[in-house]
């Protein structure tokens, strides 16, 4: 296994957009093991799986062929970068990602990804249940009214327009789901080490953030 970077965090602290930078500075692969659980989720959508059936679900996560290309994911070849987004996937995740026999399907897929790589890898469980290991581990967050400012703002730089309580309440929902989930729950792991971002541009955000990860790949 290469050099391993976790950045974990809750929905909206900006983990996506500076993992990959951080990725880019360091030459390691990026790995958004969000995209992963939207795909799936997007996918058994598509094939009119009953969401409650795990059984059905793991042998779909099992056979399913994800491929990425900087921006761009694939399932079984289709571009699907754009649907994964959508609220209504959003709204289902919880289907694929609260069984822990859907999580462990992605964990192995995630490990296998790793192999012979180096790799900064984001999501919510990479520095506590996937990587446990890793050389380096930062939690990124901040408050659930910074975030929703910040996501508010980029629903409306992309022309939809949303009020703060909506967006607020909506993020709200998705922290108690990734909060509560029994298995690979949002959690710091204990030798993490937690960014708060709500005083920080995202310039300042990404500067901390590889501060952090040059001081501890440093260390190895
Ligand atoms: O990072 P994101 O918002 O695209 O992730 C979407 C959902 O996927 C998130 O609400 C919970 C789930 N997820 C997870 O359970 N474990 C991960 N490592 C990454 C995402």
């Amino acid at each position: 296994m290469g050099m391993i970077v976790t950045i974990d965090g809750p929905a909206g602290a900006g983990k996506s957009s500076i993992a990959r930078d951080v990725a880019a500075e360091l030459d390691y692969s990026f790995l958004d093991t969000g995209a992963m659980y939207r795909a799936i989720t997007y996918g058994a959508m598509q094939k009119g799986i009953d969401l409650n059936d795990v059984g059905t679900l793991v042998e779909f996560a099992e056979a399913a062929h994800l491929t990425w290309c900087d921006d761009r994911i694939d399932l079984d070849d289709n571009d699907i970068s754009v649907e994964i987004r959508t609220p209504q996937v959003t709204s289902n995740i919880r289907y694929i990602a609260d069984p822990p026999e859907i999580r462990n399907c992605l964990m192995r897929q995630q490990r296998r990804i790793a192999q012979g790589r180096d790799l900064v890898t984001e999501g919510r469980d990479q520095g506590t249940e996937v990587f446990p290991d890793a050389h380096c581990k930062v939690f990124l967050t901040a408050s659930p009214e910074e975030r929703a400012r910040r996501r508010q703002s980029q629903l409306q730089a992309s022309g939809r327009q949303v009020s703060f309580e909506e967006v607020l309440m909506a993020q709200n929902q998705r922290d108690l789901e990734d909060r509560m989930r029994p298995v690979g729950r949002l959690r710091a792991a204990p030798d993490a080490i937690v960014i708060q971002t709500d005083a920080m541009g995202p310039e300042q955000v990404k500067q901390a953030v590889l501060l952090a990860v040059q001081s501890c790949l440093e260390k190895q």
